[in-house]
């Protein structure tokens, strides 16, 4: 590719890096493509945008990473794929694959009589979450006003929930340790205070919030405490078994009223499912909907979906029955000890960075602050390494990270494929690089920036705004010809 590619055809490739090698259709074909062409369109594409991680140089997103273990679920999505979980007379086997995902969650968060549903995401878990409470406050204390009081680094997904149905974020600053501050969630609650949220772990930075204090603070208020596991859900309880020090953050916590845990994640389903926990039935129940005068007949629905696909629900049963107690503990062991590699490299031979809390399953970075300033105030960019530059150099050396902001940072979230021999210590070894990479640039411009999602791809913010603004529209016109 020539260096005399405009800035838009330069983001056009980024974005649609396919649209020079396969066709590119903006209606529907008149005739059918065939499927041979299609699929080896597909395989083309997904052998491609496999490689980085299936070589362990991409943090989260991947989990699992075994292709016979996807094959596997494949072959189960296919059998449901067309089955609509909506229609429960028809596949009642949905419904015992719900109701079984369900009732092994809850056992395996120590509240074997609680109840729940499978959700589309994480995020989703976490906004039905805020409309139960949000409709509890409403229904029992005829609150008008709700607000959900935040430590500032719980999922931005329950700020866009918020957003959505007109509940207030109380946002507090975490302390210098990078977890909640309870005196300050204490101080930002009043009577409108629908629930308040601790993590385990944030995905910033991996970090486990003082639940248990959290959890006296909402028994002491009366309100309900939702604890984010979508992250740490599905690898803490495995952890702990294997005899590592994890802070109490499940039901066994007093004061816990639900608590979300993604299997798309370390519960090694296919993308596309979530859990979300309630200890107690009726505050489940605030998110069912139920109409009689329309139509269409009675309704009566658990959540924000309609149509639901049989296949992720049964791929998801079956990625959990399948790894088994014991391949759950087994990968927990082999993603701690590449992470207490990652933590132990950077400790011994990188001073120039610091680690942000003392995480289990990921390893957080920034530049190491000066001394006698909070870390969480120093002004990183005056202060040390840009770790943007860091990440260019981490990026050039096909590594893909995810970057984080107030402050500046960098984290691994260590998944089943960064866990092969090697990766971990040449991981270390490029970081090392990287930051003299940064050191030898100081005040250069980073290319990179802290995007959700993106990879901190160069041009990321760039990137996005621009497909926000319609790049779809610049791609069809300057597609080549099929
Ligand atoms: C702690 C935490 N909560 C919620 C989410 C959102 O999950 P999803 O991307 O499945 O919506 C994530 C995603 O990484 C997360 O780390």
């Amino acid at each position: 590719m020539g260096d005399d590619r405009s800035d838009l055809e330069r983001m056009l490739d980024d974005l649609f890096p396919y649209r020079r090698t396969s066709a590119t259709f903006t209606r529907i074909p008149n005739e059918g493509v065939s499927r041979e062409t299609v699929l080896a369109d597909m395989q083309m594409m997904a052998t491609a945008e496999d490689a980085q991680g299936d070589a362990g140089r991409v943090s989260g997103s991947l989990y699992s990473g075994d292709h016979d273990h996807y094959a596997f679920l494949a072959d189960v999505f296919g059998e449901f794929a067309h089955a609509n979980v909506l229609q429960r007379d028809m596949y009642p086997s949905a419904t015992k694959f719900e109701g079984e995902i369900v009732a092994m969650v809850a056992d395996m968060l120590h509240a074997p009589a609680a109840t729940g549903v499978v959700t589309s995401g994480g995020s989703d878990s976490l906004i039905h979450a805020l409309y139960s409470y949000r409709e509890e406050a409403r229904e029992t204390r005829g609150v008008s006003t709700p607000n959900v009081v935040l430590p500032n680094t719980a999922h931005v997904a329950l700020r866009k929930g918020a957003h959505w149905m007109g509940i207030e974020v109380r946002d507090v600053p975490v302390t210098d340790a990078f977890v909640a501050d309870v005196e300050g969630i204490a101080a930002a609650m009043d009577d409108n205070t629908i629930a308040i949220v601790g993590s385990a772990g944030d995905y910033a930075h991996g970090l486990i919030d003082p639940i248990p204090e959290l959890g006296v603070l909402a028994q002491e208020r009366g309100i309900g405490l939702h604890v984010d596991g979508c992250l740490g859900g599905f690898l803490l309880p495995w952890v702990e078994e294997l005899g590592y020090d994890v802070p109490p953050w499940d039901f066994r916590v007093d004061g816990v009223t639900s608590i979300s845990a993604d299997t798309h994640k370390y519960g090694y389903a296919l993308k596309g499912t979530s859990t979300l926990v309630y200890r107690d039935a009726p505050l489940r129940a605030r998110q069912w909907y139920s109409v009689t005068d329309w139509p269409g007949g009675l309704y009566l629905s658990p959540g924000l979906a309609g149509s639901r696909s049989g296949g992720l629900i049964a791929s998801t049963w079956a990625a959990m029955i399948s790894t088994g107690r014991q391949g759950y503990l087994d990968k927990a062991r082999a993603l701690l000890a590449t992470n207490d590699t990652i933590k132990a490299g950077i400790r011994d031979r990188i001073p120039e960075l610091q680690i942000i809390g003392d995480p289990l399953f990921m390893t957080s970075f920034m530049s190491a602050p000066r001394s006698g300033l909070a870390a969480s105030t120093v002004d990183q960019m005056d202060a040390g390494v840009d770790v943007y530059l860091v990440n260019d150099a981490l990026k050039k050396a096909g590594w893909r990270m995810n970057s984080l902001q107030l402050p500046p940072a960098l984290h691994f979230c260590v998944t089943g494929p960064n866990t092969q021999p090697g990766v971990a210590e040449s991981f270390v070894d490029d970081l090392r690089a990287a930051v003299d990479y940064a050191i030898e640039h100081r005040g250069q411009p980073a290319e990179s920036g802290a995007m959700y999602g993106f990879g901190a791809t160069p041009q990321g913010q760039q990137t996005l705004t621009a497909a926000m603004n319609g790049v779809l529209e610049a791609m069809h016109a300057t597609a080549p010809e099929a």
